[in-house]
């Protein structure tokens, strides 16, 4: 496979300190969610395809708020990867990684951030030409010892954890050498979607922008 695909997902990965990890089950929260985390300086967008109205609310978005960069999350197999693709997504983030995944999205040309939780799931994607990815579930998996443990073996591998990461345990994994980004759900609280709290999302996002300050990991 091409090696030169992470370089997308690290382009991905380097826009800000966090992604959210999106859940949306109205397809009218897309839009005004959307703006919301642009304004608040998150540009890189997950939206999982948990739920029916998941790639409505990608389409939406890819419509109408051409400053997000529309990303699909929960990314299982190939048929994921193309009716993702299909919707608008420009990068697939997935819980795990499956050889006949990562060949739909190289042939999409969709980036990918494979999720991996073991070092042989690491091995498996590096044999795929793979160089960065989502370490989930991050905090269950390990978290920051796992990090620091693989910074061995694999020294030059790229992480985003997510799962059970906080605005409050994200610092320190940020820290480390080899995190480039997190993932997260906090940054959109379903009780503030249902009040259409949108600038409490903006202000969401600043808190996550405002964690890293300071230089960015180097690329792999
Ligand atoms: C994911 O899909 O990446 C996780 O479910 C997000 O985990 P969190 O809700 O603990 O942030």
């Amino acid at each position: 496979m091409d090696a030169a695909r992470s370089l997308d997902v690290l382009w991905v990965m380097q826009d800000a300190p966090v992604i959210p990890v999106i859940v949306l089950s109205e397809v009218a929260h897309a839009v005004p969610l959307a703006r919301a985390l642009v304004a608040g300086g998150i540009r890189m967008l997950e939206i999982t395809l948990r739920s029916p109205q998941a790639l409505a609310c990608m389409q939406a978005i890819a419509a109408e708020v051409p400053d997000a960069v529309l990303g699909a999350g929960t990314v299982r197999n190939a048929q994921d990867a193309r009716a993702a693709a299909a919707a608008g997504a420009r990068f697939a983030v997935s819980p795990g990684y499956t050889g006949s995944l990562g060949r739909a999205c190289l042939d999409l040309g969709l980036p990918l951030l494979p999720g991996v939780a073991t070092a042989s799931d690491i091995m498996r994607c590096q044999d795929d030409g793979l160089c960065a990815f989502k370490f989930f579930p991050a905090l269950a998996a390990g978290g920051a010892t796992m990090l620091k443990a693989w910074g061995g073996p694999f020294a030059e591998a790229r992480f985003c954890p997510t799962g059970g990461v906080t605005l409050h345990n994200a610092p320190a994994l940020l820290a480390l050498p080899n995190v480039v980004c997190v993932g997260g759900s906090w940054l959109v609280p379903p009780d503030a979607l249902e009040r259409a709290d949108w600038p409490r999302i903006t202000r969401l996002a600043q808190e996550a922008v405002a964690l890293r300050p300071g230089a960015r990991a180097s690329l792999c």
